[in-house]
């Protein structure tokens, strides 16, 4: 027997006259037992996570790491879910990066809430799809519940809508995809949708602050506008987007035949934290007719706080805002929206297929997510994750936490000010200190100092710290994202940075 003929008669063999093997595996109403004993060994591993972690990071290095991986033969399945736990283990557990602890203290990523991890339970066993009310019934009103909700935070009337998307960056697409459709019909009686790119829209123009997250710039390119499209706009002492060199920006390029379209404004840059000034903003973009853009990916968590919700006032004036959970609202990843003040301008994504969403049928009867969604169809039930989490905990906890971090922040840059050893760049409306170690050496080396603390702080997998360039030269970064995280905490982590600091003019 050829063995052509061998793989059919045993595929017979197991499809016809199934084993109990067969049965296994597949979530499914019989299932109950073994999908029972998964999770648990699963989570018994979180918990040896938190228990065993008690570093940021192990320090593996990549050529390490990558032959790990490498070794394993993904052909030959393991016997049982122990086994598949402790390769798991050794090749992604032991090694990841607790962004639980305070010494991790490096990029946007936050602690995560317990309820919103009940909540993943759910959604990925059940994993609804988003698309349509007949594939996720109370998913759709929960999630359209969750964003008139958002929708009110930021101040806009119930004519705002939104939809849960998978980051900022997908969101702020959303929005530079608006503003470039919505300029285009408005002012051009132009279809993009239909007629692809109007001949001018290379003098399109986008205006963002040298601060702006990159996502602007790759999303230009998406929208066929070329990274040409951004202009950088000047900023102040705090790195905000400075309002009079965006009127003199968009001045300057009608004079030079360009067309401004849109305006994106950050609330809490990546790099310092900071909020651009949004009402003076949104004067200047409603004077010049342009689409205001207002990325919250990151600042969102003011809209949880009393005491510093006044940081995002002029918000609500914006046509449209990115709003991160998965950062300032500490939801698992993913987790972000994408909300619009004025409902009308999602018909622009609109696109009907009959199999789904038919053009003739009444979404206010039977609604279907999918009409509002850029990219994705299938679509996780994200939004259940901040459901559990407004629902047991409260704005008013979330908003406490968001106080803490700004309070933690402002006394860390206290200190570093205070520190002759150390040079702060300057402060943050949040929890991002740009930073370097200045002790007893010449401009000429900071950079190579401070490039070699955050690496041997890294490899050491004691603390992990960020790094940014700011003129061109290195600096240290602090993103203060865990409340609770205290002074004591960071005390030690810059004692750590300065004995590295001296470390390294001892060898050189
Ligand atoms: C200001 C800002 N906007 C957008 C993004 C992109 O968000 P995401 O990573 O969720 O795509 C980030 C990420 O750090 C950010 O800081």
């Amino acid at each position: 027997m050829n063995n052509a003929l061998m793989n059919d008669e045993a595929q017979k063999k197991s499809v016809l006259i199934p084993d109990q093997n067969y049965y296994k595996d597949i979530f499914h109403q019989h299932s109950n037992d073994e999908y029972s004993e998964a999770i648990q060994l699963a989570q018994d591993r979180v918990s040896d996570f938190l228990k065993n972690n008690q570093k940021p990071f192990s320090g593996i290095r990549p050529d390490e790491m990558k032959a790990k991986v490498e070794n394993v033969d993904l052909d030959t399945p393991l016997p049982d879910y122990e086994s598949l736990l402790n390769e798991v283990d050794e090749l992604y557990v032991k090694h990841a990066t607790a962004y639980h602890l305070p010494e991790y203290i490096a990029h946007l990523n936050c602690p995560v809430v317990i309820p919103a991890l009940a909540a993943e339970v759910l959604i990925s066993a059940i994993n609804s799809s988003q698309d349509t009310y007949d594939q996720s019934a109370g998913g759709t009103f929960i999630e359209r519940k969750l964003i008139d909700w958002t929708s009110k935070q930021i101040g806009y009337s119930e004519n705002a809508d939104g939809i849960f998307t998978a980051g900022g960056s997908q969101s702020n697409l959303m929005g530079l995809l608006l503003a470039r459709d919505y300029y285009s019909l408005e002012y051009q009686k132009w279809n993009i949708k239909l007629d692809g790119l109007p001949p001018d829209a290379s003098k399109f123009r986008i205006f963002v602050s040298d601060k702006a997250h990159f996502s602007n710039h790759k999303n230009a390119w998406i929208l066929g506008l070329g990274e040409q499209a951004i202009v950088h706009v000047g900023v102040d002492a705090r790195y905000r987007m400075d309002p009079k060199q965006l009127e003199k920006a968009i001045a300057a390029e009608i004079e030079k035949g360009n067309i401004p379209v849109a305006i994106t404004a950050t609330a809490g840059t990546t790099d310092f934290g900071n909020v651009d000034p949004l009402t003076e903003i949104a004067n200047i973009a409603k004077r010049n007719n342009l689409w205001l853009h207002v990325d919250a990916a990151y600042g969102c968590g003011l809209l949880l706080t009393e005491k510093y919700r006044y940081l995002l006032n002029g918000i609500e004036l914006a046509d449209s805002v990115t709003i991160d959970y998965h950062k300032s609202f500490f939801q698992p990843i993913s987790s972000s929206a994408f909300i619009v003040k004025n409902k009308l301008h999602l018909n622009i994504i609109k696109h009907h297929a009959d199999y789904l969403n038919p053009k003739e049928q009444d979404y206010d009867a039977l609604p279907a997510q999918i009409n509002k969604s850029i990219i994705q169809s299938t679509r996780r039930f994200d939004a259940l994750k901040l459901w559990f989490t407004l629902r047991y905990m409260g704005k008013e906890k979330l908003g406490q936490y968001t106080d803490t971090i700004i309070e933690t922040t402002q006394q860390t840059a206290e200190h570093i000010e205070k520190d002759e050893n150390l040079e702060l760049l300057c402060h943050s409306d949040m929890g991002v200190l740009v930073f370097r170690y200045v002790n007893g050496l010449d401009q000429a080396n900071y950079c190579n100092i401070n490039q070699y603390i955050k690496e041997k702080l890294f490899f050491s997998g004691e603390v992990l710290v960020a790094s940014t360039k700011v003129n061109g030269n290195f600096y240290l970064k602090f993103t203060i994202f865990n409340p609770l995280t205290t002074l004591n905490d960071i005390k030690n982590i810059l004692n750590l940075i300065k004995q590295n600091g001296n470390d390294y003019q001892q060898l050189n």
